[in-house]
C-alpha cells in the first residue's frame, strides 16, 4: 500500500524490499553517503533485515530508551557527522522506534541546515504513529518533546516483519495508539480492534494501514496543529503528565502507550462529564483498557505533580489546560477547557476502579 502526502511517500508492505521498492528508491536518489541510526536492540534485531539492501554505509548506534532522547545524544550524533565530514547530500535512515525517529529526524534536519532522512519504524507505536506526521524532537529538562520542529522524512517504509522480535509490552504500548485512532476518528475501527485487545494477535498490516490513513488524514487537514490535529492528543494531556512523573520517579517507568491508556480512561471520564460521551461508552472504553493493561496504582502520584506537568504542557494556550475530548466513540472535539477540580475527579475515577 502506498500513501503519498505532498512531498514524500509512505510504503506499507509485508517486508521492507517487496517488489524491490526500497532498493529502487535508494537507487533513484543517489545520496553521497548513507548513515543508519540504530539503538542496541534495533542493531541486533532489525539491522540484519536491511543491511543487504544498503549501499556502503555507516551504522551509528546509541543506547535504547526514552532517557537517551536528549541534547547530549544529539551532540554525540552531530559530532559523528562532523567527524565523518557528512555533506548535505547524505541520507540518514532512522531504524527504530519513536525515540530513534524523533531524534534522528531532529539531528538530520538541523545538521548543516538539514539533510534528508527516511524512517524505517520498527515498533508498532512508531509504525502507526510516530513515523508519520513530521513532528521531530527531543526531551529537555524533564519535559518531553519540548525542543523540536516539523519536518517530513523523504519516505517512510513500514513493514510488520520487524514486529516479530518486539517484546509484548512494547506491542501493547503501540496498540493503545491504534485504539486511540478508532476512538477519535472511526467507531467501526474501534469496534474491530477492541476485540483484539485481549490477545493482541491481530492482522498488523491491516491495523497499520488503517491507523496510518487516519493519522495522515488528520495531519493533512492541519499539519501544524492549529486545530483538528489536536484530536490526536486525546488521552495525552493527562497521559503525558503521568508518563513524565513515571520517567522521573520509577525504576521501571511506564511505556508511552501504557501511560496514554490511563490518560484515555481519565479523559473519557472528562468526555462524559463535559462533552456528552454516553455513560455506556465510557464504561466500554474503561473496560477495554483495563482488560488490556491491568490497573496501575495511580494514587501513588501526587495530584500536584500531575497538575504541574500539565501546566507546563506545550499544548496549552494562555496557561489554561485544554483537552481533546470525545463526544461519542469515533468523534472527538478539541480545545475544551476543564477545571482543576474536574481533572482531580477524573483521576479519582481511575483510582477507584476495581
Ligand atoms: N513524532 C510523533 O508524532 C510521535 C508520536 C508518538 C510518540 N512519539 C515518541 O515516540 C517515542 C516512543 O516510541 P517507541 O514506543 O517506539 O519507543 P522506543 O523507540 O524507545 O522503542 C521501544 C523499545 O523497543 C526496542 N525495539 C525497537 N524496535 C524493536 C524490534 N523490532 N524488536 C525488538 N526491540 C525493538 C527499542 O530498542 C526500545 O527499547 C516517545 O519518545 C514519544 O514521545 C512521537
Ligand atoms: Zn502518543
Amino acid at each position: 500500500m502506498l500513501i503519498s502526502p505532498d512531498n514524500y511517500t509512505i510504503y506499507i508492505q509485508p517486508a521492507l524490499d517487496d517488489s524491490g521498492v526500497f532498493t529502487s528508491w535508494l537507487n533513484q536518489h543517489q545520496y553521497s553517503y548513507v548513515y543508519v541510526l540504530c539503538d542496541d536492540n534495533t542493531l541486533q534485531y532489525c539491522y540484519p533485515h536491511i543491511k543487504q539492501f544498503l549501499p556502503t554505509h555507516t551504522c551509528i548506534e546509541i543506547p535504547s530508551g526514552e532517557s537517551e532522547k536528549n541534547i547530549e545524544t544529539c551532540k554525540y550524533l552531530w559530532q559523528q557527522f562532523t567527524d565523518a565530514q557528512a555533506d548535505r547530500k547524505s541520507l540518514l535512515i532512522n531504524l527504530g522506534g519513536g525515540v530513534i525517529g524523533d531524534m534522528g529526524g531532529f539531528v538530520a534536519s538541523t545538521y548543516k541546515r538539514g539533510f534528508d532522512f527516511i524512517n524505517i519504524p520498527t515498533t508498532l507505536l512508531s509504525q502507526v504513529d510516530a513515523s508519520v506526521g513530521g513532528k521531530l524532537g527531543i526531551d529537555f529538562n524533564g519535559v518531553k518533546n519540548i525542543i523540536g520542529l516539523f519536518q517530513n522524512p523523504k519516505a517512510v517504509f513500514i513493514s510488520p516483519e520487524f514486529l516479530s522480535t518486539l517484546p509484548f509490552e512494547q506491542l501493547r504500548s503501540g496498540f493503545s495508539e491504534v485504539l486511540k485512532h478508532g476512538l477519535i476518528y472511526n467507531a467501526e475501527y474501534w469496534h474491530q480492534q477492541k476485540g483484539n485487545a485481549v490477545q493482541l494477535n491481530t492482522n498488523w498490516r491491516a491495523a497499520i494501514e488503517q491507523s496510518v490513513l487516519i493519522k495522515h488524514d488528520v495531519v493533512k487537514k492541519d499539519p501544524f496543529e492549529s486545530g483538528l490535529r489536536k484530536i490526536l492528543n486525546f488521552g495525552h494531556t493527562i497521559g503525558h503528565a503521568i508518563e513524565t512523573w513515571s520517567l522521573q520517579n520509577e525504576t521501571q517507568p511506564l511505556l508511552h502507550g501504557e501511560a496514554i491508556a490511563i490518560g484515555m480512561i481519565c479523559e473519557a471520564w472528562l468526555s462524559n462529564a463535559v462533552n456528552g460521551l454516553p455513560a455506556n461508552e465510557l464504561e466500554e472504553i474503561t473496560h477495554t483498557f483495563i482488560q488490556l493493561f491491568g490497573k496501575y496504582p495511580l494514587e501513588k502520584i501526587p495530584l500536584t505533580a500531575i497538575m504541574d506537568v500539565m501546566q507546563q504542557d506545550k499544548k496549552n494556550s494562555n496557561k489554561t489546560i485544554r483537552f481533546s475530548l470525545l463526544h461519542a466513540i469515533g468523534n472527538c472535539d478539541y480545545d475544551i477547557q476543564v477545571s482543576d477540580a474536574l481533572i482531580a475527579e477524573a483521576l479519582t475515577y481511575y483510582c477507584t476502579l476495581s
